[in-house]
């Protein structure tokens, strides 16, 4: 294949993806992501937008730091202040871009930026050679382009690349978009943009009418070289076009697309599982490549079909986006070794007082569990190695409820080397459990949301529980696995305690 059927994966998650109400993650948290966004390898990341926080201009400035696999690219607006943020953020970079954009449509000109079109022209430009002189790796986004007058879009896409953009994008801000509207347009611009093979086509979807995705695939089929995408789709109201999807799509139809991406997509299940973690979303069971039942089989046909011969049902192996199984692995007898050996196969590679503490909650979890599938062993790992601080730990809890009486909880707690204790009364044993940690540990919590899930299937399960918790002022996502689902919630809080302290 020709290089220039390669598509660039340009991603956005801790950028646009960050933008999806409720999803902040702290630095930590964008940098982990960063790192498996790199073993992904991931053309290009978009780590945040400098200027608009402290926060993130650390994120970008950290992530710059430590990721020398990828691109790194900061967001800016088309003045000055931004570009200087985003090129301070971007010091550290091996590689660097910055992402200059500024909206064109009718519409965002008059009301939001309250310019006429010529005078957005000379922003443009003039922003787009003041990044230039900065760094050399340049995209542009005239946001709004699908709803932008055609031929103002060429003339403008035709100034910035002569000013120097080496990649313009072409974002479908709205998601207003219908596939073929979006295909012509990018027919168009290829058409009318004289300069246009001096740079890279670059496409930017949101999915508030549910095409993001397919408006993406056809936009490459008619020319576009890169694809900026989230993990899980996550991003600004419904999202934006999800990455695990498009490249998916391009390795599964070669025979439409004849394109191929860098991505190793071995890795792609491990990104879902880490970016719903922290954001706190989870993925929707039928969601493609990645939900929980994307490779299972129900029906007895289709079982009957797979068991002879698995092209009958399957388009994609499961192995091939490191779909994790729940094939029996261990029980109660199995020793050191085997759970070493397992979470090497899931890819899983802890240090050793990590593996230490794993290995120690793995036999209290086998003790009142028979069977420990893989799921539940990478949210026994999940659950015990932390990048943050156990400033507290929970050492036991007792409730007493039912349906005619107030529940009461009793937790001990530690911290230092030294225990304590309170018992509180609530409206349920979750309400009275949490009452009780905000008196140990003198943080009062508000809980904004709270969700339980089954890691795996059977009345014995472990349950996951995560909540997104107001403390101190800040919002933070936690969460807490055990088969009690009591003590599950009381880890999930515990932990947001110990974040906020970190
Ligand atoms: O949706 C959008 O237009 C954007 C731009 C900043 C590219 O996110
Ligand atoms: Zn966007």
């Amino acid at each position: 294949m020709k290089n220039k059927d390669r598509v660039l994966i340009f991603d956005t998650t801790l950028r646009d993806g960050e933008q999806a109400p409720g999803a902040s993650m702290n630095v930590a948290e964008k940098l982990e992501i960063a790192y498996v966004l790199e073993q992904l390898k991931v053309d290009i990341i978009e780590a945040g937008f400098p200027v608009i926080s402290e926060g993130d201009f650390n994120s970008v400035k950290t992530v710059a730091k430590h990721i020398k696999g990828s691109t790194i690219c900061g967001l800016a607006r088309s003045i000055k202040k931004d570009i200087d943020a985003a090129h301070e953020a971007l010091k550290q970079a091996k590689k660097k871009r910055v992402h200059v954009f500024l909206a064109t449509s009718k519409i965002h000109m008059q009301h939001k930026l309250k310019k006429n079109p010529d005078e957005i022209l000379k922003m443009a430009v003039d922003s787009v050679k003041y990044a230039k002189k900065k760094v050399d790796d340049i995209e542009f986004s005239p946001e709004d382009a699908s709803r932008t007058d055609r031929d103002f879009l060429f003339r403008i896409l035709e100034e910035v690349i002569k000013a120097g953009a080496t990649t313009v994008n072409i974002p479908d801000t709205v998601g207003y978009s219908m596939p073929l509207e979006y295909s012509g347009l990018i027919t168009d611009i290829r058409n009318n943009v004289p300069n246009i093979n001096k740079a890279v086509i670059s496409v930017h979807c949101h999915d508030d009418l549910g095409v993001a995705v397919a408006n993406s695939l056809t936009a490459v089929h008619n020319g576009a070289r890169q694809v900026e995408c989230t993990v899980n789709g996550i991003g600004e109201r419904a999202g934006n076009a999800s990455m695990e999807e498009i490249v998916m799509a391009l390795r599964t139809r070669p025979d439409i697309y004849g394109c191929t991406t860098r991505i190793k997509t071995e890795e792609i299940c491990r990104a879902s599982r880490l970016v719903s973690k922290y954001t706190g979303f989870a993925v929707a069971p039928n969601k493609a490549i990645v939900g929980h039942n994307a490779f299972r089989h129900e029906a007895g046909i289709h079982q009957d079909g797979i068991l002879k011969e698995r092209s009958t049902y399957e388009i994609m192996s499961p192995a091939d986006v490191g779909f994790v199984g729940t094939g029996l692995v261990l029980g109660k007898h199995s020793g050191r070794h085997a759970f070493k050996d397992r979470l090497k196969i899931l890819g899983i590679q802890l240090k050793k007082e990590e593996l230490d503490r794993a290995f120690d909650r793995f036999k209290r979890v086998a003790d009142k569990k028979k069977n420990v599938f893989d799921e539940d062993l990478i949210a026994i790992v999940e659950d015990e190695v932390k990048t943050f601080k156990k400033t507290w730990d929970l050492i036991s809890l007792e409730a007493h409820s039912g349906t005619e009486r107030e529940a009461n909880v009793s937790v001990i707690l530690k911290s230092k080397g030294k225990q304590y204790s309170k018992i509180s009364s609530g409206d349920g044993p979750v309400n009275a459990c949490y009452k009780a940690i905000d008196s140990v540990t003198k943080i009062k919590g508000e809980l904004l949301d709270y969700a339980i899930q089954s890691v795996t299937r059977g009345k014995d399960a472990l349950g996951e529980v995560t909540i997104k918790v107001k403390m101190k002022g800040k919002k933070v996502v936690a969460h807490g696995t055990s088969t009690d689902i009591l003590e599950a919630s009381a880890k999930a809080y515990i932990n947001a305690v110990n974040k906020i302290l970190t």
